[in-house]
């Protein structure tokens, strides 16, 4: 049984990290979407609302299923018996950033990191710029699920 953990923050999840999922989801037995902590941003979802909204965003994925994390993605991985890590690269940029992770992973507990490079018209899409546009009041509708638009719109509202 192959099983891959796709980690992230997913604050909020968007149409790009959809597409990341469903592909890890065909080359995989199983995909455990694995909701952390980064300490370096700050978040406009709590941890039960971001697993809830990835909940519903891959209920469609027989074979993924979605778990928050504190502590290592390497632990989370381990006590998972999971092979692999999946991570999405749009840029040049996400590879210099990501590279060093994957190699601190795999000399922590030898896991492998698999990069998938993003779909052309999602290699844009951040969460970030997708919050940052959206508190503008800028239409997001084209990144994200409906159901997180609505959400996203509730909460910047209540923060205005
Ligand atoms: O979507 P993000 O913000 O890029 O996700 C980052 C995340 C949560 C996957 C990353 O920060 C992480 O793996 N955090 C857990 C702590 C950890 O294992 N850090 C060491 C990485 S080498």
């Amino acid at each position: 049984m192959s099983r891959a953990v796709c980690p992230g923050s997913f604050d909020p999840v968007t149409h790009g990290h959809l597409d990341i999922v469903g592909r890890a989801a065909r080359l995989f037995d199983e995909v455990v979407v694995a909701i952390g902590v980064n300490q370096s941003k700050s978040r406009l979802f709590g941890p039960e609302e971001r697993v809830a909204m990835l909940e519903r965003a891959v209920a469609g994925f027989p074979n993924v299923r979605v778990e928050g994390f504190t502590g290592l993605v390497t632990d989370f991985c381990v006590e998972h018996d999971a092979q692999a890590i999946v991570k999405g690269l749009r840029s040049s940029s996400d590879f210099d950033y990501e590279l060093p992770m994957a190699h601190m992973n795999s000399a922590l507990t030898g896991v492998e990191t698999v990069f998938l490079p993003t779909a052309t018209g999602q290699s844009f899409v951040s969460s970030s710029l997708v919050k940052e546009v959206a508190s503008f009041g800028g239409d997001v509708s084209a990144f994200v699920p409906d159901f997180v638009l609505e959400a996203l719109t509730r909460r910047l509202a209540e923060r205005t």
